[in-house]
């Protein structure tokens, strides 16, 4: 799908690969809907990406605020092409810890967010790709990529719901594609390694970079947000990729400990 002209929803675009997605459509010439709950920044990278983009504060876990944030961006710009769900979270505990089991308010939240809210999004931004003029070349109405993990199946100690909560990412893609075939809309999983953003400052110093010293093969560094972010752009623009999950992580294997 051509990027230039079309509107592209971001869900965690307020922050690090969601903000640096926006950055390469924007750079393409699409127009932007920015999701996030964290209105501060959201309503500042709005303001920094100019007048092809909105903010709209959007929990993902919530129909009637995902439902919102669509109508808004449909009577801004008109129509939805693109929809790429960053919004996630990393709520880390170990299953056992000092006796005491994970909590399960936790593993809700994580699955809530991670699962449910990429889907929640997807689902209804699908109803509005539907009604797309099919494209003159290639008949397509809509892309939506999805953000997994290298955790999927290489989960850390302490990441059995992130772990969890990526590896459905994964799991809805296919039959999602299936979904939506008929319709001319492709559904792309992305399983990053450990990349540059605020999300990946929370984890002590001491396990970066001993990820990035045993567990990286080549470059031997995290990624670079841009990097991720012009990943996406491709998949977008390269109609052949659809109902597969792409790894984008230096050859990265996560080690037992
Ligand atoms: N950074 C990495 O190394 C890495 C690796 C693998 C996968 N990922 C995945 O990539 C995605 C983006 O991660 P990031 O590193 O840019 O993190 P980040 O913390 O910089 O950005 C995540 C954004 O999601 C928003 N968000 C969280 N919960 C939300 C909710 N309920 N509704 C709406 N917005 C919400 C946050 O406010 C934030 O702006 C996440 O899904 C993450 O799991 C990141």
């Amino acid at each position: 799908m051509i990027v230039h002209d079309k509107v592209a929803i971001i869900t965690g675009g307020a922050s690090g690969l969601g903000r640096a997605v926006a950055d390469a459509l924007a750079e393409g010439g699409a127009r932007l809907s920015l999701f996030d709950r964290d209105s501060e920044r959201g309503v500042q990278a709005a303001n920094e990406l100019g007048s092809a983009a909105m903010f709209e504060q959007v929990d993902v876990t919530s129909e009637s605020q995902v439902q919102a944030g669509i109508d808004a961006t449909l009577a801004r710009f008109g129509a939805i092409h693109i929809c790429i769900n960053c919004a996630g979270v990393p709520d880390a505990a170990k299953t056992l810890s000092d006796g005491k089991p994970f909590p399960l308010a936790l593993w809700d939240k994580v699955i809530a967010v991670n699962l449910t809210g990429t889907f929640n999004v997807l689902r209804l931004a699908a109803v509005a790709m539907a009604r797309n003029e099919p494209e003159p070349e290639g008949d397509e109405r809509g892309v939506i990529i999805n953000l997994s993990s290298g955790a999927a199946q290489d989960g850390q100690m302490g990441q059995a719901a992130y772990a969890a909560s990526k590896a459905g990412v994964i799991g809805l893609t296919l039959p999602v594609a299936r979904d939506l075939a008929d319709l001319g809309i492709r559904c792309v999983a992305v399983a990053p390694g450990l990349f540059e953003t605020p999300m990946v400052a929370g984890l002590p110093k001491k396990v970066a970079l001993a990820i990035v010293d045993r567990m990286i093969l080549f470059p031997r560094r995290m990624g670079q947000a841009s990097e991720l972010a012009h990943l996406v752009r491709s998949i977008v623009e390269n109609p052949y990729i659809n109902a597969t999950c792409l790894h984008i992580d230096a050859g990265a294997r996560m080690s037992t400990r």
